[in-house]
């Protein structure tokens, strides 16, 4: 199975060091049909499926809140004429690693990068969003490399510069320490700098680590979001951990980019034991389900008491 259609070696060349698209052919592999992805859905375990709608907050730098939805007793088919009729959003958590056949897509994916890109073995998770046509991602950065298969329909992603401006050091390391919400403070001045792409079907793209982006569909979309964490990833990661422990306990101001490669390899030393010792609170917020899918109503979305998500 080959997954990749038009790598060459300048894609290897700038692979995780800019921003990149490239084709591939996951759509020939008939798992991402509506069929295909109705009987996904009747096996797929409920811990590893979000159904979220979008709030509309009035906090302008956090836009289009996440709302977790209850889906229990919903059929697979009418999931997914939810998707393409309202304001809902299916994760499929993990799908490419839970089924067999899609494991053996995600396998051939990595597989094919791993050919071109100098044969190290990747151990990715894999993703498959179905959204609805006026879906949109807000404004946040992944702590792992990302590549965003595209698959069905039309998305537009906007990919912005990583640098204090769009990412700053302190929101990083709250993020990281889970201190806060997951999402990064999003200004409108900020699209005058972003990279725009109107990705196709069967195109991805991928980005320098932890660069700022969100996503805006244009239709129904289905795509296949993959990551997997790097020597580098996780250096940053505990360096970032670190450095929310100094600025919060010492009164410093970090910065991340300042650090030389000793510093950060003995701040990823901290950051690690910070970690292992409890600095970083494990307990996010709970997962408060906010409205049900009911295949009665226009727009599928009817509201409920906030409870607790158990399933
Ligand atoms: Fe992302």
């Amino acid at each position: 199975m080959k997954m990749l259609t038009d790598w060459t070696e300048e894609h290897s060349r700038r692979f995780q060091k800019e921003i990149l698209t490239f084709g591939h052919d996951l759509e020939s592999t008939g798992l991402f049909t509506d069929e295909a992805l109705i009987k996904l859905l009747e096996k797929h375990p409920s811990e590893q499926l979000d159904v979220c709608s979008m709030s509309e907050n009035s906090d302008p730098r956090f836009p289009n809140e996440f709302l977790t939805g209850d889906f229990r007793g919903v059929p697979a088919e009418v999931l997914m004429d939810a998707a393409k009729a309202g304001r809902i959003w299916i994760n499929v958590r993990k799908a490419m690693n839970l089924h067999s056949e899609y494991r053996e897509v995600l396998d051939a994916m990595y597989g094919g990068l791993a050919d071109q890109v100098g044969g190290k073995t990747y151990n990715a998770n894999g993703g498959i969003l179905i959204s609805s046509p006026i879906s949109q991602t807000p404004y946040h950065f992944d702590k792992t490399e990302t590549i965003l298969w595209h698959v069905r329909g039309e998305k537009r992603i906007y990919i912005y510069p990583l640098n204090e401006k769009f990412i700053a050091d302190k929101d990083y390391e709250a993020i990281i320490t889970n201190d806060l919400v997951d999402d990064l403070p999003y200004e409108a001045g900020f699209d005058e700098e972003a990279v725009i792409i109107d990705l196709k079907p069967n195109q991805a793209a991928t980005w320098p680590l932890n660069s700022p982006h969100r996503v805006d569909n244009g239709s129904f979309c289905v795509s296949v979001t993959t990551e997997y964490s790097t020597r580098e990833s996780g250096i940053k990661n505990a360096n970032m951990i670190a450095n929310a422990a100094l600025r919060a306990k010492f009164g410093r101001t970090p910065q991340y980019a300042r650090d030389g490669e000793i510093k950060r390899y003995m701040k990823a030393g901290l950051g690690i034991a910070l970690r292992k010792f409890g600095y970083v609170s494990n307990t996010n917020e709970l997962d408060m389900v906010r409205f049900k899918i009911d295949p009665n109503v226009k727009g599928f979305v009817v509201p409920t008491e906030p409870f607790v998500r158990t399933f």
